[in-house]
């Protein structure tokens, strides 16, 4: 797989070079323009550049004139080409050095195109899908001027209840490290500088994942076996990718919070990993540190973060306010700022913006209306979903089908198809489900739409605050009663019914933590009532996690999962409901029933009653222990087997690799896309460990009949683990089960062993 993904990086990279191609810095070229400015700086300019602010955000000085002073390094939430240049421009001609400023943005899933949200991306299992998706937005954030992308977001999340969920890869370390990898080499290209990307930042160091409760920002308690087996891998895979940056976290680790955390910061990141690029705070959480009940006050939290290895400020003003005092008292040396601003102007000297401070303007109307963005985007919107259920193969649909009924708060939604973080997106070009429908249809069938309800947060977004929207009134409970039977009348009318649920974009992603997975508002009233209409349903979900669909997958015959699947959203939705493609995206999450089985993840350890249903087990007594689909699940219009597994050696000496081969064929009609993942478990050793890990997979597309070969490799990496016993990285001598197929319960079945 990773010699198929290195030509095609290259494929890749190489169609998005575009008219400037500028050689790559070397390091004596950075380090002589970099001294040569820091001999010319003042300790004010220099705490400057180690400071970003908000642009929207008024601090109380005109960000022109903190420009002018030397006093701000970078600007956040700056997305209009103009507003760049602008700001550019007194930076180039009116502050006393001419350094430029590096624009940031959360470019997570898209810029002005909106790609699926990441975690719809993981569930592609595609990973050169998802570097030429981070490359094309890179392209567009480029082209607007934004050199930075907050992303990839790589927190491990076990729990959906945590908002987040949406911004990352799911539950599974090694599919979060390839997904990092993927998104790393689309952001920055083949080196840090590459024309037409930006720089990465690897998000958020580290464990945000496994906040307490799933509430967004509470503590989160780790283990040092989770945090180094589960929690960092995706970041040690973006850091090894060339990742320019890091942002530290907002949560307690431990009770130490992440922005002030030595441990993580400079023992891991550092000294371990040997990370080269620079680290920003998330927003205001240097200033945080003092509401944390860690530092006594903002002096303190300046000293905390700096001395704990962030360079950069994100938000607060904390450095610039205090940094100067804390030099001046010998509390914080000269040397330790001068290497903090080495770091900062080294990623702008790379990037080229001594060079190339300001964009052209038209040139990015043109990147914008490039339509291979939006070509991509439908392709990644159709790889991404995944069939949860198909009964007696309602889908796909006949395209000559007279009436179909579209009906849900979710159907008609522009803002909600492109999902959270897409704030600089196409909004008014994104397509709806109604609308891809129709596209699809043509005037030849009758497409109707019914709202069926409206959706609300019960608390509101911050979001909001920021981003205010037109307000809307409340529908009162009679209205939205009366919405429901329409919807009703409108299913009993057509032929069939597509029911769009699920949540609107600010019920998923920051500050977005819900208690119950149940469907929000009263969709689920709303699905029965149609249900019972007797008419063929199909169940599309817009979601950004896991909601708990028991009753549809039992009594809704077609269920998929799109997930928030960008502005060609629509488009690709209808595509796979009428055929022109398969589904083939697999869950990078385990799915729960119900709420009360979170966290919940398929690599949970057999403890000493494993769930054979027999006796005492671990298992609930009111629900069966195992999810509603397991992890890596997904089903297609086609079937597919897997036979033929064979291993190269039973037994393996340590460090050497084992090579592992099965045949996957497409038993059905159509032609669809499989991905072959294998899992192992190590019997017995210095720990216990999972009861199943992925340590390798491929996605296949096979025309029927077709049959292939895909080859894995599991080598020191794959076979070895932090044991909470040792201390330390081992890879032990044990036999090993191997299991591959289709999803986490893959039952064809190996084993071999590491012996000395
Ligand atoms: C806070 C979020 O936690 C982080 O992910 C984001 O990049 C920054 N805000 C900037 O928007």
């Amino acid at each position: 797989m990773r010699r198929i993904f290195a030509f095609a990086l290259f494929v890749t990279q190489a169609s998005f070079l575009v008219t400037r191609l500028d050689a790559q810095y070397t390091d004596q070229q950075v380090d002589k323009r970099v001294n040569a400015l820091l001999g010319r700086m003042t300790l004010e300019e220099k705490i400057g550049q180690l400071t970003q602010i908000f642009y929207m955000i008024p601090d109380g000085v005109k960000p022109e004139e903190r420009i002018r002073k030397g006093q701000v390094g970078s600007f956040l939430f700056v997305t209009d080409p103009a507003v760049v240049n602008r700001l550019q421009h007194v930076a180039m001609e009116e502050s006393r050095l001419r350094i430029p400023l590096l624009i940031g943005f959360d470019v997570v899933h898209g810029f002005h195109t909106i790609f699926p949200v990441p975690l719809a991306m993981a569930a592609t299992w595609d990973p050169i899908l998802v570097t030429r998706a981070q490359a094309a937005a890179a392209r567009e954030a480029d082209a607007a001027g934004t050199k930075w992308a907050f992303a990839p977001m790589v927190d491990i999340a076990r729990d959906p209840r945590w908002g987040r969920i949406v911004e990352g890869a799911g539950e599974d370390p090694f599919l979060g490290s390839v997904m990092a990898k993927a998104q790393v080499s689309g952001f920055q290209g083949p080196y840090l500088g590459s024309p037409g990307h930006v720089l990465a930042c690897v998000k958020h160091f580290a464990g945000y994942g496994a906040a307490e409760g799933g509430r967004d920002y509470d503590s989160v308690y780790l283990s040092e076996s989770s945090l180094r087996n589960v929690y960092l891998p995706p970041f040690r895979a973006a850091v090894d990718a060339g990742v320019g940056c890091v942002m530290s976290a907002y949560m307690d680790l431990n009770d130490v919070p992440a922005t002030g955390n030595r441990f993580l910061l400079r023992d891991i990141l550092r000294q371990e990993w040997g990370f080269q690029g620079f680290v920003v705070s998330d927003a205001f959480s240097i200033s945080d540190l003092v509401t944390h009940g860690f530092a006594s006050d903002p002096a303190d939290a300046t000293w905390r973060a700096f001395s704990a290895g962030v360079d950069m400020d994100m938000g607060s003003n904390t450095y610039l306010q205090n940094l100067p005092r804390l030099v001046e008292t010998g509390r914080v040396s000269r040397d330790a700022v001068d290497k903090a601003v080495r770091l900062l102007l080294a990623a702008k000297v790379r990037l080229g913006l001594f060079e190339h401070p300001y964009i052209d303007e038209s040139q990015t109307k043109v990147v914008f209306a490039d339509r291979a963005s939006r070509t991509l985007a439908r392709t990644a919107a159709a790889r991404s979903a995944v069939l949860l259920r198909n009964e007696n193969h309602l889908l796909p649909l006949s395209k000559t089908v007279a009436s179909v009924a579209v009906i849900g708060p979710l159907a008609n939604s522009q803002s909600d198809i492109e999902g959270p973080w897409s704030l600089a997106g196409d909004r008014a070009h994104a397509v709806t489900v109604l609308d891809g429908i129709r596209n699809k249809l043509g005037a030849a069938a009758k497409v109707e739409y019914a709202r069926g309800g409206e959706l609300r947060r019960v608390f509101p977004s911050f979001f909001d605050a920021l981003f205010p929207a037109p307000k809307e009134t409340p529908l009162t409970p009679a209205q939205a009663t009366g919405e429901i039977s329409d919807a009703v009348s409108l299913a009993a009318a057509s032929d069939v019914a597509v029911l769009v649920l699920g949540e609107t974009q600010k019920m998923s992603g920051e500050g977005a933590s819900v208690s119950s997975l149940d469907l929000p508002g009263r969709q689920q009233e709303l699905l029965k009532a149609v249900v019972n209409t007797g008419k063929p349903v199909v169940l599309v979900l817009i979601t950004g996690r896991p909601l708990d669909i028991s009753w549809a997958a039992e009594h809704v015959p077609a269920i998929l999962e799109a997930w928030f699947p960008g502005t060609e959203g629509g488009n690709a939705i209808a595509d796979l409901l009428f055929g022109d493609e398969n589904p083939g995206g697999k869950l990078p999450v385990t799915w729960p029933r119900s709420t009360g089985q979170v966290p919940i993840y398929y690599a949970h350890n057999l403890t000493h009653q494993p769930d054979t249903g027999k006796g005492f087990t671990s298992r609930y007594w009111d629900l069966p222990s195992s999810p509603l689909y397991p992890f890596g699940y997904g089903l297609s219009y086609t079937d597919f087997s897997f036979s033929n597994l064979k291993l190269a050696q039973t037994e393996v000496f340590p460090g050497q690799t084992l090579y592992v081969s099965v045949d996957v064929q497409n038993t059905g009609s159509r032609t669809g896309s499989e991905v072959a993942q294998l899992y192992i478990h190590q019997r017995s050793g210095s720990t216990s460990r999972p009861v199943r890990l992925l340590k390798d997979f491929e996605r296949v597309t096979l025309t029927p009949g077709e049959k292939k070969t895909v080859h894995f490799s599991l080598g020191k990496d794959e076979l070895s683990f932090w044991s909470s016993a040792e201390n330390k990285w081992v890879e032990e001598k044990a036999t090993f089960d191997l299991w591959t197929g289709a999803d986490s319960n893959a039952p064809l079945h190996a084993e071999f062993s590491v012996r000395e």
